[in-house]
């Protein structure tokens, strides 16, 4: 079990101008005087890439760091739409979704161009968020060991062994990705020691370093569920993260896991 959790609101589409200041000042409100102090929790929200600039400016110098939602694994030139690496280093991002079940689905990514984008990113000094899971036909036909591992082997193929616990995993199976249905602790807990199984044929001591992130409808009322699984090393949260009481109790729960 990792001594500092993860705790990521990935926005997706959402988002103005006034309601990130709303969002991020509530939390910025809230969180230094929680007790007892959520030292062990390492907040970060992602927002659309437009918003950067803004989140930069509220959040610099405070306890809550910032990333991308996504990266182009091209470092300049002509791709039109595309954001680099080092322009998210401009503007202070620390982490970058990669691999969303959305960016896979509605924007056809395969598994070898996201083990290229995090590759990039981990190369520019940013933390890759790789995204990997399951469709509800292949968690009931028994075919989610074999689905994670096609999403994972063309990333644990460029892996350079050492610097494998610069990454962080989020397991979010489809099916519970904005649909109310979370899976289990115990489904979680599961599919996340495979996960580490998995990354160990790499680098065995580095595998144990590695944040593994649950997401998928995770909200207040079960983050402790996750919380208590000794492999579940934070959450990446999508609609809970907008809101603020859902974001901070979320956050507690992990605290409360470790006895703080
Ligand atoms: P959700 O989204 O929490 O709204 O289910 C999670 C995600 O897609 O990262």
């Amino acid at each position: 079990m990792l001594a500092r959790k993860l705790i990521i609101g990935n926005w997706k589409l959402n988002g103005s101008l006034n309601a990130n200041r709303d969002l991020l000042k509530g939390l910025l409100d809230a969180i230094p005087h929680i007790q007892p102090r959520l030292s062990a929790i390492e907040w970060v929200v992602c927002p659309p890439a437009v918003y950067l600039s803004q989140v930069q400016e509220l959040l610099s110098g405070s306890e809550m760091q910032w990333g991308a939602q996504d990266l182009s694994n091209e470092q300049k030139g002509a791709y039109t739409g595309e954001i680099s690496a080092h322009m998210l280093l401009e503007f202070g991002c620390r982490y970058a979704l990669v691999g969303h079940s959305e960016r896979r689905s509605k924007f056809t990514e395969s598994s070898a161009l996201i083990a290229s984008k995090a590759i990039t990113a981990l190369e520019a000094g940013l933390t890759p968020v790789i995204c990997v899971g399951e469709s509800l036909a292949d968690r009931e036909s028994g075919n989610t060991w074999n689905v994670l591992s096609e999403q994972l082997d063309p990333l644990l193929a460029l892996l350079n062994p050492g610097t494998m616990n610069r990454i962080v995993i989020a397991y979010e199976p489809l099916w519970a990705i904005g649909t109310g249905r979370n899976a289990d602790g115990v489904t979680a807990q599961e599919t996340h020691a495979f996960i580490r199984n998995k990354l160990a044929q790499v680098d065995l001591a580095c595998a144990a370093e590695v944040s593994i992130l649950y997401g998928g409808s995770v909200k207040a009322a079960n983050a402790s569920e996750y919380a208590a699984q000794s492999d579940v090393d934070g959450v990446l949260v999508g609609g809970a993260s907008l809101v603020i009481s859902e974001f901070l109790e979320i956050g507690k729960a992990f605290q409360a896991s470790l006895g703080e």
